[in-house]
């Protein structure tokens, strides 16, 4: 039976039923609906709505409930319920009769859906927060043992100048730290708890919100019961969150893939995570990957929706907020695989250092320290850089690299040349000579190494 009956005459068409019923979804809020619904019991209590013992018994017949939900979430799902407090309040006076009927008192299923909601979204913060952290420290063990992988790093994918893979993988580690802080600073804000909001207007029972927050382990209560039930900021903020994050792991898939391309070959894929064609016996495909940059479509997609359908909504609470989890969920469970599928990816990655190193060598990769060795020489830059590029195009014309020229040869652009370009042209010389804070020089990469584990450490 629906919460609602007695004003109805008529029962609901079988058809709007099952349009208007979100239990199929929100059941994934049942642990945080119990918990919301033993503090509102207790709060009952003091303002004689419950006695002590109609409290402990209510108390004791949601705690099994618990134990049950907790056991088998998916049994929910074979009720006729309309949503997840309904059926709590069901399996209540189910269990203990018509003392079940005293708990809504005084709350609505607005306050509750919204404090179920922030309950579930800090639960899941914390458990991405975790997850992220064990992403940041699987780059920094890789980064930690590819100090000496240099690679060609890009732009334009074009080999620009010598990086390292440490480099690289340190990129992402500064990219996941700011998804941390990010997500902790949404947790600030959503930290309060709506409860005591009833409908729209504020419970008629004399209720201390400060201290039904705090029992529930909220920093405070809210301070507007309208804008309390109508705030799905909370949602924005982590599908933004997410948004922001998927991006840049569907960046390192793409970087991940096209280091594994045949055209690059700089690393290997396990085969625990990559998959073959059904046809083409040859091939081992990056599929984990593609699935990572794949799935940041939906990511923003679940926020551009949400964004849409509380755009002009008028105060308070109207239904279509109950739009609000689907993509909320389905969000926040791919952020998560993503997350952990990157790790179990950079957990088996092997990078062939020879092939890479080949690929730097032959990418003219030295080009602006050749420039820089003639500014040192007196040249201005400007001038520098042409000269090079002329050296650049002669050394494709012979198919060699810049430091293959003979310093003859090397002399017809510039007279200021000496023998000790050759020094300056090596690979060791470009990565070392970058030594200021967060450039790719051995020193400052290792730096960057033990700045990070020191962050991470437990
Ligand atoms: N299932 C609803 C939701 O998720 C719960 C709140 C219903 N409130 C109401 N006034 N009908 O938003």
């Amino acid at each position: 039976m629906a919460l609602w009956g007695g004003r109805f005459t008529q029962i609901a068409d079988q058809r709007f039923k099952q349009f208007n019923d979100s239990l199929h979804f929100d059941y994934r809020l049942a642990e945080q609906d119990i918990i919301v619904s033993i503090a509102w019991s207790k709060a009952l209590v003091t303002v004689n709505v419950l006695s002590n013992s109609e409290q402990y018994l209510l108390e004791q017949t949601l705690k099994k409930l618990l134990a049950e939900v907790q056991a088998n979430p998916e049994h929910i799902l074979s009720s006729k319920a309309e949503d997840i407090h309904s059926w709590v309040e069901e399996e209540l006076i189910k269990k203990i009769g018509v003392l079940g009927k005293k708990l809504h008192t005084g709350r609505s299923r607005n306050d509750q859906v919204a404090t179920d909601l922030k309950l579930w979204c800090k639960t899941q913060v914390m458990v991405l927060l975790g997850a992220m952290r064990d992403l940041q420290k699987a780059l920094v063990s890789t980064a930690k043992v590819n100090q000496d992988a240099v690679m060609p790093g890009y732009t334009h994918l074009q080999r620009a100048q010598p990086v390292t893979f440490a480099h690289w993988c340190l990129a992402y580690v500064e990219m996941l730290m700011r998804d941390e802080t990010r997500l902790q600073d949404t947790l600030k804000r959503l930290d309060v708890s709506p409860l005591g909001c009833g409908a729209l207007a504020g419970t008629a029972y004399k209720i201390d919100r400060e201290q039904l927050a705090c029992h529930l382990g909220f920093a405070s209560a809210t301070r507007n019961s309208l804008d309390t039930v109508s705030d799905r900021d909370h949602v924005l903020e982590l599908l933004a969150d997410a948004s922001i994050g998927m991006v840049h792991l569907s960046r390192f898939a793409e970087d991940l893939i096209f280091f594994n391309t045949e055209e690059a070959d700089f690393i290997e894929l396990s085969d625990i995570v990559t998959s073959g064609s059904s046809l083409m016996p040859q091939k081992k495909n990056p599929d984990v990957l593609e699935l990572i940059r794949g799935k940041c479509g939906r990511v923003q997609g679940a926020l551009t929706s949400i964004m849409m359908t509380l755009k002009g909504l008028p105060l308070a609470y109207n239904k279509d907020m109950q739009e609000d989890k689907q993509g909320l969920f389905d969000a926040l469970d791919t952020w998560l695989d993503c997350l952990y599928m990157s790790v179990i990816v950079l957990d088996n990655i092997q990078v062939k250092r020879l092939r890479c190193q080949q690929a730097v060598e032959q990418g003219y990769s030295n080009s602006t320290d050749m420039a820089d060795y003639l500014v040192a020489k007196g040249v201005p830059f400007r001038e520098a850089h042409h000269i090079v590029g002329k050296v650049v195009l002669e050394a494709m014309k012979h198919g060699v690299v810049l430091e293959e020229l003979s310093l003859a040869q090397l002399k017809q652009f510039s007279v200021v040349i000496e023998e000790d370009v050759y020094d300056i042209l090596a690979l060791r010389s470009c990565l070392e000579k970058r030594n200021v804070r967060g450039g790719v020089a051995p020193q400052q990469v290792a730096f960057a190494i033990t700045e990070a584990e020191k962050r991470l450490a437990p």
